[in-house]
């Protein structure tokens, strides 16, 4: 993963963090060196801890009752082909197309949706502009690629960067597909908090503000040859009037809007 830290003014990280390193590694120790450089001097109290310890990286709340953290870990994602979480005949491979080969997923996040289309085959890049998100990132496919099965079932196929994709789409050749899964708030603030890791990166990096997703999905539809898919939760309006499809779960739906090229 190329590492070019975006402008710490574009990436607003919604809590303070503190970083511990708690490993000999020398990769782990040059990324915490790396982070604590970009994150600067935190002026608040800090909320998260980011964790480089002996098993990769993850993110803990600093509350010391609780020591569970979150980290990337792509073995957790149910890899049984046929009618499984990888056949094609489910809704998300259906909304980004059978035809597709390449896509650049702009909202990369915690990399799940990613590793999903690499493990289906589809060849991935990933752009994630927080740099703490990033890190975890970078590990979970580092530690990803040591296992041999997992390794071989991503096949080279997923490449990741730290960047804002507003940049990337500016400076990019096209690809056929541009996905998009920004941070919506939930239903009822307090009830409807998704929980686990979504609720870590809710609050790590808060939501996505309206007009920088409008910026993103426009230059999206610049970019992509074949379609631009976007992943809102079922109770959010749509986001544009007209999708050329939409496959809709229990929970998400998948908007797709014909490229214009
Ligand atoms: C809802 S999460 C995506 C979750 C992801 N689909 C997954 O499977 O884990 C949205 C992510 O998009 C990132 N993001 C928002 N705007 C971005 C931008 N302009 N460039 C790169 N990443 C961005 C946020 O930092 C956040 O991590």
């Amino acid at each position: 993963m190329a590492i070019s830290h975006p402008e710490p003014s574009s990436v607003q990280h919604a809590s303070a963090f503190e970083v511990v390193v708690a490993t000999q590694d020398v990769r782990l120790h040059d990324e915490a060196k790396q982070l604590k450089q970009v994150i600067g001097k935190q002026n608040r109290p800090t909320t998260f801890i980011v964790y480089f310890g002996q098993g990769g990286v993850e993110i803990r709340r600093s509350n010391k009752a609780d020591k569970k953290g979150h980290k990337v870990d792509f073995n957790t994602i149910d890899r049984r082909t046929g009618a499984g979480n990888l056949s094609r005949k489910q809704l998300f491979p259906k909304a980004i197309g059978n035809e597709t080969k390449t896509v650049l997923d702009i909202t990369a996040g915690l990399g799940a949706d990613s590793a999903m289309l690499a493990l289906m085959g589809y060849t991935v890049r990933a752009v994630e502009r927080s740099p703490i998100i990033s890190v975890l990132l970078r590990d979970g496919l580092h530690r990803a690629n040591k296992n041999p099965e997992l390794h071989n079932a991503l096949g080279g196929r997923l490449a990741l960067a730290e960047a804002d994709s507003r940049v990337i789409m500016q400076n990019i050749d096209f690809v056929d597909v541009v996905y998009m899964d920004p941070m919506f708030p939930p239903k009822r603030k307090k009830s409807a908090l998704p929980q686990g890791s979504i609720q870590m990166l809710q609050a790590v990096v808060g939501y996505d503000d309206d007009v920088q997703t409008k910026e993103l999905f426009d230059l999206a539809m610049n970019t992509a040859t074949k379609r631009v898919v976007v992943k809102r939760p079922n109770y959010a309006p749509f986001f544009r009037e007209n999708p050329t499809f939409v496959h809709k779960g229990k929970l998400v739906r998948y908007e797709v809007y014909g490229a214009q090229k």
